[in-house]
């Protein structure tokens, strides 16, 4: 069973948003330490809120957790005592800090480990600059202190090896001695490490030490959020890169840590792939990609500056520059999309073209069908949306207006400038223009100057 605490404000990072709800790497910090806690295994997830708990407790309404309020923020100490009335009989709880986001679920798991055989277990990190957090202090192998750094002495202080704010408890035995804190001496607060210690000069606690000290890292500052999310999106390249990614500029590329890229695929500088996003193999992402939530295929190249939201790109597609694909377009296998081409809700298939300026929503676009340059889908007419289909081989000519809802048959043409408001059959051409009127010698006869 794990128990988050979570119920910090967001004061030390100058904000009115609840400390936990600040995002790293894409998502709130406590969304991060909630899933790394289910990942180690924890069935049931306690979290203490009180700054802000309402808007905490919508953001996570989707997430089973049992939500245990501290009105009012005493301390850490006090946080943990929270959860006494939600428990009956003995358990272990694995106390984690909701603005800690960088822990893994096999630290986790351990720590857990750790604690068989002792009373309790918590995890220590060796860091060069230990700067505000509790330092420890150990005994035969046992933690004997957690001194905060407020109150530990020169030589304490002096010491790299600091508490990560992870522990594993045994309950009910661990309510005994929160019951008993006073209050911090220089912060007034009741502290979770003082529990601690009384505790450990009773019983055996084992201090877990992390292989990984950036996983220590608590979010205390704007400083620290740049440092965490910087953090999670480097161990993603560098997965990837494990994986047979090619990034030529890794500091200078964004990955969120859900993304999945394949092998052989060639990330540029500046490319930035967040949320739940599938890149498949062999593709080509160029300078300026910017791509969420989206599926790629194999083999798909994306030109510079191209914006892909919501988008399913099939294989061997090429996107851009400067495409922006939003939410429901879909391109089937060899589809192509070029600049200043927008898509949204509209399937393109295979092979379909749509080189430059365009507008393509709510559509149906056939295989192999070729929209030239100025086309609109016009699906708006002020009160709802309609749908325009396009079949198989059609050529739209430059400058189509397609008012909807419309249909286009299979290789059927429609003449550049065309404002299409009536269905056109299979392979028919549909023009819609006044004739060209051409004046001879106008310019002669208004006097002009002829130029030379
Ligand atoms: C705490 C530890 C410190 C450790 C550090 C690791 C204590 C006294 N100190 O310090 O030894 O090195 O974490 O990051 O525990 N919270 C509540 N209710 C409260 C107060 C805090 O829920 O009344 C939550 C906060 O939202 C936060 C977590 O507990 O998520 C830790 O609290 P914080 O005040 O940040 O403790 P630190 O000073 O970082
Ligand atoms: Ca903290």
């Amino acid at each position: 069973m794990a128990v988050v605490l979570a119920a910090g404000q967001g004061t030390r990072l100058r904000s009115e948003r609840p400390k936990v709800l600040h995002e790293v790497a894409g998502r709130p910090m406590l969304a991060r330490v909630l899933s790394t806690a289910r990942a180690a295994g924890c069935s049931r997830l306690l979290v203490v809120v009180g700054h802000g708990a309402a808007a905490v407790r919508e953001a996570f309404a989707d997430q089973e957790v049992t939500w245990v309020e501290q009105p009012e923020q005493l301390g850490t100490g006090h946080a943990l005592a929270q959860v006494e009335r939600q428990l009956d009989g003995a358990a272990r709880l694995l106390v984690l800090s909701g603005d800690v986001p960088l822990i893994r679920p096999a630290t986790l798991e351990r720590v857990t480990a750790a604690a068989t055989g002792s009373w309790g277990a918590l995890a220590v990190a060796r860091l060069e600059r230990p700067g505000s957090l509790g330092r420890i202090v150990m005994a035969e192998g046992r933690l004997r202190r957690i001194v905060e750094a407020a109150n530990a002495s020169q030589a304490e202080l002096a010491s790299q090896q600091i508490n990560v704010g992870l522990y594993l408890l045994p309950a009910p035995q661990i309510f005994t001695y929160l019951a008993a804190l006073e209050p911090d001496p220089v912060k007034g607060e009741l502290y979770l490490t003082d529990a601690l210690n009384a505790a450990a000069s009773e019983h055996a606690i084992a201090a877990c030490e992390l292989a990984d000290p950036d996983e220590a890292l608590g979010i205390n500052s704007q400083a620290d959020l740049a440092r965490a999310h910087r953090a999670l999106v480097d161990r993603r390249g560098a997965e990837l890169q494990q994986a047979g990614v090619t990034l030529l500029e890794p500091t200078r590329v964004t990955i969120e840590p859900e993304v999945e890229v394949g092998a052989d695929t060639v990330l540029d500088a500046d490319v930035w792939l967040g949320g739940l996003t599938t890149v498949g193999s062999r593709c080509r992402l160029h300078q300026g990609a910017w791509i969420r939530d989206s599926r790629l295929g194999d083999d798909v190249e994306v030109a510079p500056y191209s914006v892909l939201d919501g988008a399913d790109v099939g294989d061997g597609c090429r996107v851009g520059p400067y495409a922006r694909l939003r939410p429901g377009a879909r391109l089937e296998a060899g589809a192509r999309v070029g600049n200043f081409v927008e898509v949204k809700n509209a399937r393109l298939g295979p092979g379909a073209k749509a080189g430059h300026l365009a507008y393509l929503g709510d559509a149906e676009i056939g295989a192999g069908a070729n929209i030239g340059a100025g086309v609109v889908t016009c699906n708006y007419d002020g009160r709802a949306k309609h749908r325009t289909v396009i079949g198989e081989g059609a050529f739209i000519g430059s400058d189509t207006m397609l008012v909807a809802p419309v249909e286009v048959g299979d290789e059927a043409v429609t003449g550049a400038g065309s404002v299409i408001n009536n269905d056109v059959p299979p392979g028919a051409l549909a023009v819609e223009r006044s004739r060209q009127r051409t004046v001879p010698d106008w310019s002669r006869r208004r006097g002009r100057k002829k130029s030379s």
